[in-house]
């Protein structure tokens, strides 16, 4: 079946108590045994599972092309997971660019835990060739990457992490599952921040991982979300649930409207630089184009005249919001290297983008005006 179809039907039919079509929320905690001890219904305790919680896994598995998921607190907990799969000793290849809160759980985290990390530019895939070591047991691929979207490509980074022994994890957050399939690509585990495009209106927390076989790594992520309690809560699975099923639509509206805004924006004097896949300039563009089918909501721009003038133009959007996150609705603009650390690598003049749902001609119109 095709992505939208999917969407709405993915995760459950009507109720089969009462006939509702929207699902109930289940916030029950614990459920009934049967009188010969078994569980006629498979749910014991919500920490384990949670017949929202299956809903949204269900879902996410088929939309993703995989085998099974798992629904967490949050998208850091769904990357923590990853990480605790793996034994003090193992070393991992990170993105040059990758989400920062990625980085700083390795560095700040697991590099007590043992974990050895050597980070390179993947916008060269052989790049990730020359990190590979005999340890390796993980290469964390991030495309289109935050906030500097540099594109990776993905069928070539897993073949070379596989040819390794290792396994390929894609942070695929900023494409979502109705524009780029890591899995399909040769992945092992795809990530996602559902926080983002698949809760889709800004008001839920939660992350996911979708593998590609329900394999003894599956078991062992299943096993330390369960014992540990990362788990999404049930009406936070019902919300992203329900965001799901307008996601194809949602995605291909911020793709159009990214596409315009990043057009205009790279024709404006005041720019010095784009960064969109997108667009026929973007230097990973064609990677972009064979590995995705739609290129996304998020736009990073460089203004011209540093760091002030930068601040000046988010200060001066009436229609973007000026706030962190992405994937909702609203238009929202951030001077990313103001919220991480220093050293980051992300220009002082860029301001990241998620490009929304309004019209983009009103867009447009805000960027223009205090672009001056
Ligand atoms: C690419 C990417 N990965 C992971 C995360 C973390 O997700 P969460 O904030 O849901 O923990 C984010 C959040 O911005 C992100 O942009």
């Amino acid at each position: 079946m095709n992505p939208e179809t999917i969407a709405v039907h993915g995760a459950h039919g009507p109720d089969t108590a009462t006939g509702a079509v929207a699902p109930p929320i289940y916030l029950s905690t614990t459920f009934e045994r049967a009188a010969d001890g078994s569980l006629p219904h498979g749910f014991l305790y919500a920490r384990d599972a949670n017949p929202n919680r299956v809903a949204l896994e269900r879902v996410l598995a088929v939309l993703e092309k995989g085998a099974a998921a798992a629904a967490f607190a949050s998208g850091q907990a769904a990357t923590m997971a990853v990480f605790q799969s793996l034994a003090p000793g193992d070393h991992v290849v990170l993105p040059a660019s990758v989400y920062y809160g990625t980085k700083k759980l390795m560095d700040s985290v697991f590099a007590r835990w043992g974990l050895t990390t050597t980070s390179v530019d993947m916008r060269d895939a052989e790049n990730v060739a020359g990190a590979l070591r005999k340890e390796t047991r993980l290469v964390w691929v991030e495309t289109p990457s935050n906030p500097l979207l540099a594109v990776a490509d993905i069928a070539r980074i897993a073949t070379l992490a596989h040819d390794a022994g290792a396994k390929c994890a894609v942070d695929n957050t900023w494409a979502t599952p109705v524009g780029q399939n890591p899995i399909a690509l040769g992945a092992d585990v795809v990530m996602h921040s559902t926080t983002k495009y698949l809760g889709g209106h800004g008001d839920v927390m939660g992350g996911a991982l979708v593998v590609r076989e329900d394999d003894e790594l599956f078991q062992r992520i299943r096993t330390i979300q369960t014992a540990g309690g990362a788990i999404a809560a049930p009406f936070d699975c019902w919300l992203v649930v329900r965001g799901i099923k307008t996601l194809p639509h949602r995605v291909r509206a911020h793709s159009a409207n990214a596409l315009a805004v990043a057009s205009f924006l790279e024709s404006h004097a005041n720019i010095e630089a784009v960064h969109y896949p997108g667009l026929a300039s973007h230097p990973g563009h064609a990677v972009a184009a064979r590995q995705m089918s739609m290129f996304g909501g998020m736009v990073s721009v460089q203004i011209r005249g540093g760091r002030e003038a930068s601040l000046g133009v988010a200060a001066r959007v009436k229609l973007f919001t000026r706030a962190t996150s992405l994937g909702g609705p609203e238009s929202l603009v951030e001077h990313r290297a103001s919220v991480e650390a220093p050293g980051s690598g992300t220009p002082d003049n860029l301001l990241r983008l998620s490009i929304g749902l309004e019209h983009p001609d009103d867009l447009i119109a805000d960027l223009e005006q205090a672009l001056g």
